[in-house]
């Protein structure tokens, strides 16, 4: 009787403790948790307003006098014939910088050969890897020796004289737009993509070719952020401060990892670029920002991912267009999308059922991850 009111006791006292650990836990976190959902919402609200309005192109369009004061970066490495006497498909640009010449060599060894996808897949599509000179002065020689070799070899760099560092993303984001619009105006389409990422270039080119017979324009398509509040922390990669940017919510963007532009919104995304202040250096937010300016909209591709990697099935390698963060598997997963093999597992009815079980599986999971949304395994 008398142990056992001691057990009791005990019990309590440890439940008790727990709340408290537990409650204390909570006040901690409350207010960052807070912030994060208040600030979501709030921008997300402000959505409408941002993507209806002039307000940003009011505060961030520049005077024709500054514009034309702007630095003017100059090519150390160039290629201005690359498309010329040709239709070219797609004019595809990997953001790169100067010592990920390893991303670059398994870039071109799989889906960025372009020898393989114009005998293969019967389309002109212009490789390009975009950068600036080496962020440490005193190896910037060193390296930029290394680079005229490397483009000696593969003709497929194209380079500007600023420096190469996630600050000036929106610099590399221009050198883009600017090429295509000098050298490859007449490309169908043009994409910018990171150097760590999987393009399924099959699926893409035969996207983009029935695109074309429909004569699609006005497209600007990927994993587009809806009402994204811009990041006040300090300590975050992606803080931009109030001067910077003032409204609490971005335009609706696509994610800078991959997205896809028809030729005639790339021409307008250059000319907006030319008008506005440069200095927010989120490359994807000020395309955003270009685009409001220029009445573009992005579209929503659910095959395209933003930070996210996809699953590794071949039923999801079957829809996908872009998958994050790759590095070592590029390879492997190239040799996959291109197994002829592949193909027939999802054909006839039973196929059909058998990935979107599979593809239900993979992608709807009670938690988050981030990958394609679960409303993919429909599409
Ligand atoms: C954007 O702003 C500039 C100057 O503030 C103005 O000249 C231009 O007409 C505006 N463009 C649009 C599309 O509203
Ligand atoms: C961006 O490039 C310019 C030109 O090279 C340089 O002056 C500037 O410091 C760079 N910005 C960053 C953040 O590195
Ligand atoms: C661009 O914006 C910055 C603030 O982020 C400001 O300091 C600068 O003067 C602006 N430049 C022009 C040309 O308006």
């Amino acid at each position: 009787m008398f142990r056992s009111a001691r057990r009791f006791r005990k019990c309590q006292f440890v439940q008790l403790m727990t709340t408290c650990v537990i409650l204390a836990l909570v006040m901690i976190y409350w207010e960052q948790l807070d912030n994060h959902v208040v600030s979501h919402m709030k921008s997300y609200s402000y959505r409408y307003l941002m993507n209806s309005y002039n307000f940003l192109n009011d505060s961030l369009s520049i005077s024709r006098e500054d514009a034309s004061s702007l630095p003017n970066y100059q090519y150390l490495i160039n290629h201005k014939d690359k498309c010329e006497k040709q239709n070219v498909l797609l004019v595809l640009f990997v953001k790169t910088s100067p010592e990920n010449l390893e991303r670059r060599q398994a870039i071109r060894s799989t889906w960025g050969n372009e020898k393989y996808i114009r005998s293969e897949l019967k389309a002109n599509v212009k490789v390009v890897f975009a950068l600036g000179v080496h962020k440490h002065p005193l190896e910037r020689e060193v390296f930029q020796r290394h680079l005229e070799r490397e483009d000696w070899k593969y003709g497929d760099l194209i380079q500007q004289d600023f420096t190469d560092a996630f600050h000036n993303l929106t610099l590399k984001l221009i050198l883009q737009f600017k090429w295509a619009h000098m050298y490859c105006r007449h490309a169908k389409f043009v994409m910018s993509a990171d150097d760590d990422i999987f393009i399924h270039v099959p699926n893409l080119v035969k996207y983009l070719q029935d695109l074309d017979q429909r004569g699609v324009r006005d497209l600007w398509i990927g994993r587009v952020h809806r009402g994204a509040p811009p990041v006040r922390i300090k300590e975050s990669k992606y803080y931009v401060p109030h001067e910077m940017y003032q409204w609490s919510s971005y335009p609706d963007y696509t994610a800078g990892a991959a997205y896809v532009v028809s030729g005639d919104v790339a021409d307008k995304i250059y000319r907006a670029s030319m008008t506005l202040n440069t200095t927010l250096y989120i490359d994807d937010v000020f395309m955003g920002i270009c685009a409001n300016k220029a009445g573009v909209i992005p579209q929503y591709h659910k095959y395209f991912s933003g930070e996210g990697k996809a699953p590794y099935h071949p039923c999801i390698y079957n829809k996908m267009m872009t998958s994050h963060g790759h590095l070592e598997d590029i390879h492997y997963l190239w040799r996959e999308v291109t197994n002829p093999k592949l193909k027939t597992l999802s054909s006839g009815i039973l196929g059909k059922l058998y990935c979107t079980a599979v593809k239900a599986f993979l992608l709807c999971k009670p938690y988050y991850v981030d990958t394609y949304p679960c409303s993919a395994v429909f599409s």
